[in-house]
């Protein structure tokens, strides 16, 4: 396993949703102090939800300036604004609603009731992109010389399929074959709802760092798997690799399958 890929696993679920929601902040502070801003992609799914949570309840987090973190989302349900669905819903309620964010900074994924379909959707997610990475791009003396067309993610958090599916890249689907374009749509979601917008896995590798969360038994066999280095067709997970960094934040009946050898212990 390249050093740059690592597994730490927790004692249970709540500790691995602090201890990620610790790690969280504690990112967020470094970049802002590097760079003034910073900026990461949510995740849906339980681990995700609940490290926001656990973010809004750390008294740590008001030592980082919410005003100047960029939040993107790795995929969505195409569902209504007010469906209990949504992942940006459920951000919300677990965290974005309880500190100050710029509304500006957060970029939701369109939802069923605001756009003519999905194909729009995600049409308008790439704009979106595109025209955050535009603006960094001006704003940077070492730039490249074209603007790339996703902006920097600093973190990119990702949730785990027991199928090894990541934000909505399922495996052998249209989605996780999708090069060339930074979003994609999903039409025939084996995990319900079945319409999703998701980034594509292309974008999500040009994060500088990419966390996997996953907790629970049924997620063991793709995370042995995912470590495994299985062709990502089949297993979408082991295909993350974020530029400096790849972790697998998980529990401990997640990390069932994983050699002891490869695992760091944090108890
Ligand atoms: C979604 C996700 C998805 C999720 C995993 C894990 O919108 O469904 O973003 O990729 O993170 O399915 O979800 P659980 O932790 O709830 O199993």
């Amino acid at each position: 396993m390249s050093p740059n890929v690592r597994i730490t696993p927790h004692p249970s679920f709540d500790v691995l949703a602090a201890t990620t929601a610790a790690r969280l902040i504690t990112r967020l502070l470094d970049v802002q102090s590097e760079r003034g801003e910073a900026t990461v992609v949510l995740t849906g799914g339980s681990v995700g939800i609940a490290t926001l949570r656990e973010v809004a309840a750390s008294p740590a987090r008001l030592a980082v300036d919410w005003g100047k973190v960029n939040f993107w989302f790795g995929d969505d349900r195409f569902v209504a604004t007010d469906s209990p669905d949504r992942n940006a819903g459920q951000a919300a309620e677990a965290l974005l609603d309880h500190i100050p964010v710029d509304p500006a900074r957060v970029h939701v994924m369109a939802a069923s009731d605001t756009v003519a379909n999905l194909d729009e959707a995600v049409a308008n997610y790439a704009a979106e992109l595109a025209a955050a990475a535009r603006s960094e791009w001006e704003n940077d003396d070492e730039s490249p010389e074209t603007a790339p067309p996703v902006p920097r993610f600093d973190v990119l958090l990702l949730g785990l399929g027991p199928d090894a599916h990541i934000a909505s890249l399922f495996p052998e689907l249209a989605g996780i074959r999708t090069k060339g374009v930074p979003v994609v749509a999903v039409r025939n979601s084996p995990k319900p709802p079945p319409l999703r917008v998701s980034l594509t896995l292309e974008t999500i590798n040009s994060a500088q760092e990419i966390w996997i969360v996953a907790a629970g038994a049924d997620k063991a066999a793709a995370v042995g798997l995912g470590l495994a280095g299985a062709s990502e067709l089949q297993v979408p997970a082991s295909g993350a690799r974020g530029i400096h960094k790849t972790l697998w934040l998980v529990d401990e009946a997640a990390a069932a399958k994983v050699p002891s050898a490869l695992m760091r212990r944090e108890h």
